[in-house]
């Protein structure tokens, strides 16, 4: 394959690629942690990085100084700090569907200016943020009431993917900061399902919905919130008018958000310069506002400020994002690493991996260059995990002693949320031992001669052999704030985008989720109306036909 067309090599044939897969060849079979940490204890204060209140520390990974300096390398010869401030300036760097890529502009200060075509986007985000906030207060407070007069008490989110996912996993994550007396649901699934526990206790007269779609085109939710307006109606007697004051939208398309009969006085507006997956900091974060309040919103947004600006101005050695998104390379380009856990230490955070399922997954999971040429690397992982102690009693037996090599960040807090009572907050000693202890075991595992030492029968040695050498990033933070949830996600962001500007993939575009899209509608008369679908393939026709058969069963 011959190089790109602007003349730099194909990274595969780059010198700073090279030098790494021989660097990779050199250590074989594997730098062991054991050795590395015997030979270098200073190696567990150095390999710290800190970043707002986020305290990383990379020393469990199986990397020397030489190793992080040709991926430094590989990181400069890739042009990733060019393409950072590309980013950050508003350059259209999403080139296949020619936007700029501006979430960072949701979190700049008031004063700043970031131009997109000529204009300051600035305003208009802080515009939205006032709007949303005013709107939060009055939901807040009562004074927002519904169509019969009764004060709003459940909130329902409708939105899937980025219109979901990060609203959803930031209530969790900050349960101990929201309204207690408001109910928050969020509603993703096509599957009627979804809306029908959402709603079944609920009262109508006091409940609001917020629909949430970027496009507002996307099936799963333009049918839900069709359904859930049909509900709203039933339950109050059928006047139109109500939906006024039950419905408001998030939206880029103001045309389709009136067609749906939403006032768009009720739309909180955002931009064709956040993608989904990058937007629940935008208005795509109302559901959460009204649950935290805008003061705590805010302080999130600072959160993920705080990131960005470290990650636009620490040098290369010392920028977290960079150094985790590297690792992560190091791992999948050269160690055959397929997927990467993420293991937090918070029941706070049981959404949080699956939200950086979509950020991740949906940004790097490319197969084809910027300049559309097939990649001849390995991109994206498999991004998994739940919280870490349930997890332990799951799959990590696999992580320990199955033959994959899987990269795991382990995240945890040092203090347990101010609200729990004194004998839960004393459980958060040992929720913390297990994080240390696993990355500990994961690390160095257990030697024969260990196991031997314990007097184990010699047939059993080798079943409780633990390999070790398993690399891990542990995170600590002093407590799971507003802010410091800003930071973890701005931190993932930015990993992210460094990787996707290493393999030189648009890391902003989301082409592969399309086609599933297009057949669905396609395929969804042949399940109701038994309609002849052209060029429906046989395995899915039998499948359809065997479900209409089934059905009238
Ligand atoms: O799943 C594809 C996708 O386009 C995501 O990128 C996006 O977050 C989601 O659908 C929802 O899209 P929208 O906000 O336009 O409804």
């Amino acid at each position: 394959m011959s190089d790109s067309p602007s003349g730099s090599p194909r990274l595969t044939r780059r010198p700073e690629w090279t030098a790494l897969e021989d660097h990779r060849k050199d250590a074989l079979p594997q730098p062991d942690l054991r050795e590395l940490f015997t030979a270098d204890p200073g190696r567990a204060e150095r390999y710290v990085v800190h970043v707002g209140d986020l305290r990383i520390d990379y020393s469990k990974h199986l990397i020397t100084d030489e190793t992080l300096a040709l991926l430094q390398e590989l990181a400069t010869a890739t042009d990733v700090f060019g393409l950072r401030d590309a980013m950050f300036r508003g350059e259209k760097i999403n080139v296949t569907e020619n936007r700029a890529v501006l979430h960072t502009a949701l979190r700049a200060p008031r004063d700043a200016v970031i131009e997109v075509d000529g204009e300051n986007v600035v305003p208009g985000v802080h515009a939205v943020l006032d709007k949303m906030a005013a709107f939060a207060d009055r939901v807040r407070s009562g004074e927002w009431t519904g169509h019969t007069g009764r004060r709003i008490r459940n909130v329902v989110n409708i939105g899937i993917g980025g219109s979901d996912l990060g609203p959803a996993m930031a209530y969790e994550a900050l349960r101990p900061f929201t309204a207690r007396e408001l109910t928050f649901r969020f509603v993703s699934n096509v599957d009627g399902a979804d809306l029908h526990e959402a709603t079944r206790d609920l009262d109508p007269a006091e409940t609001l919905f917020i629909v949430a779609s970027k496009t507002f085109t996307t099936i799963e939710t333009i049918t839900n919130a069709t359904s859930a307006r049909s509900w709203l109606l039933d339950g109050l007697g059928g006047d139109e008018k109500a939906v006024a004051k039950h419905f408001v939208a998030l939206s880029t398309n103001a045309g389709k958000v009136a067609d749906f009969g939403i006032d768009v006085d009720n739309m909180f507006e955002f931009w064709d310069w956040v993608g989904g997956r990058y937007s629940y900091d935008s208005a795509i974060g109302l559901s959460l506002m009204i649950a935290i309040g805008p003061d705590r919103f805010r302080e999130m947004l600072d959160g993920f400020r705080i990131v960005d600006e470290h990650f636009r101005n620490a040098p290369a050695e010392a920028n977290a994002p960079l150094l985790m998104g590297l690792l992560g390379i190091w791992y999948g380009n050269f160690h055959d690493a397929q997927s990467h856990a993420v293991l937090p230490y918070s029941h706070y955070l049981s959404k949080f991996t699956a939200y950086l399922q979509q950020l991740d997954m949906e940004s790097n999971g490319k197969s084809v260059d910027r300049d559309g040429r097939p990649v001849e690397w390995q991109t994206g992982p498999v991004v998994w995990g739940t919280p870490g102690t349930n997890g332990q009693h799951a799959y990590y037996q696999l992580i320990h002693q199955g033959t994959k090599l899987i990269p795991a960040d382990l995240i945890g807090f040092a203090r347990p949320v101010a609200e729990l009572g004194d004998e839960l907050k004393a459980q958060h000693d040992l929720l913390m031992a297990n994080l240390f202890a696993q990355g500990q075991a994961l690390a160095f595992g257990k030697t024969a001669e260990e196991v031997r030492a314990e007097g184990v029968p010699e047939e059993q040695v080798p079943h409780r052999t633990f390999r070790g050498n398993h690399p891990t990033t542990t995170i600590l933070a002093t407590e799971l704030t507003p802010s410091v949830l800003g930071q973890l996600v701005a931190l993932y962001e930015h990993k992210v985008f460094v990787q996707g500007a290493v393999w030189n993939i648009d890391s902003f575009d989301q082409w592969g989720v399309e086609l599933g899209k297009v057949l669905a509608k396609r395929v969804e008369p042949a399940l109701t109306e038994g309609a002849d679908v052209p060029g429906l393939d046989p395995s899915t026709a039998a499948l359809v036909a065997a479900y209409r058969n089934l059905r009238e069963v």
